[in-house]
């Protein structure tokens, strides 16, 4: 793993979207692969600085987002396609119907899952791919479990997300309990990733992520068996890494 550790939040939404900015450039019709939760967020307001300012062009671009919530429509405000609409498409020259997210009101859930996956393979890959990191070691919805799934797939919620996620809705009974999410191989065939992390609340898990065993307990700790992951993460976030 490549690790840039950064002072703070905003020089971490910097770099990276400097670092997404790059693939962009160096391929206008690039697949990205990206994330929701708050750390993103930052990345996203500096990615839509850069279309403003002229130097970055979407028109060509794909986007594929890791997972979604199971029973919330597109237009529900903690829907992660109300999200990514929010947050970057709608402030970007993007082709919305270039830009997918899992279904979660699908009638067919599995037919959902495997035509995502499906849907990626015939775009080529993805190029690369965007992830924040739970408290727990979740990438996308990939939560601690004994065994895990490769494919995009259905999965119940940890006690631990549903409280994290609970911060964004008004009660904690209105967090949905299941998600459609990408699976780790989805994830790990992606061709490039770049991991976000801010703040000490993450430092203890960055560190199992970067030298600790592999295990499906922290599925971050996957990402050890990828090739090209750079790590963006701020001082405090990095803080227990052996040096
Ligand atoms: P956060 O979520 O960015 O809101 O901390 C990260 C995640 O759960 O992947």
């Amino acid at each position: 793993m490549k690790i840039t550790v950064v002072k703070d939040y905003d020089e971490m939404s910097r770099e990276a979207a400097e670092f997404m900015a790059q693939t962009i450039k160096e391929k206008n019709n690039a697949v990205l692969g990206l994330a929701t939760g708050s750390t993103p967020e930052g990345l996203y307001s500096e990615l839509i600085k850069k279309y403003k300012n002229g130097e970055l062009d979407f028109s060509n671009i794909t986007t594929i987002n890791l997972d979604e919530y199971v029973g919330l429509k597109g237009d529900h405000p903690q829907s992660y396609r109300y999200f990514m609409n929010d947050k970057l498409f709608n402030h970007i020259n993007i082709n919305k119907a270039n830009t997918y997210v899992p279904n979660g009101l699908a009638e067919n859930i599995e037919e959902e899952c495997r035509n995502y996956d499906k849907r990626i393979e015939k775009l080529g890959g993805i190029d690369i791919q965007l992830l924040g990191i739970g408290n727990n070691g979740h990438i996308a919805f990939n939560e601690p479990e004994e065994e895990l799934s490769a494919s995009t797939h259905l999965t119940g919620l940890t006690q631990s997300t549903i409280e994290a996620n609970s911060r964004f809705f008004d009660s904690m009974e209105e967090v949905p309990k299941t998600a459609l999410t990408m699976g780790i191989g989805t994830i790990l065939r992606s061709k490039k990733i770049l991991l976000v992390a801010s703040g000490e609340s993450k430092a203890e898990v960055v560190a199992k992520m970067v030298s600790g065993k592999i295990t499906t307990k922290v599925p971050a700790t996957m990402l050890q068996l990828h090739s090209d992951v750079t790590l963006i993460i701020d001082e405090a976030a990095a803080k227990l890494i052996n040096k």
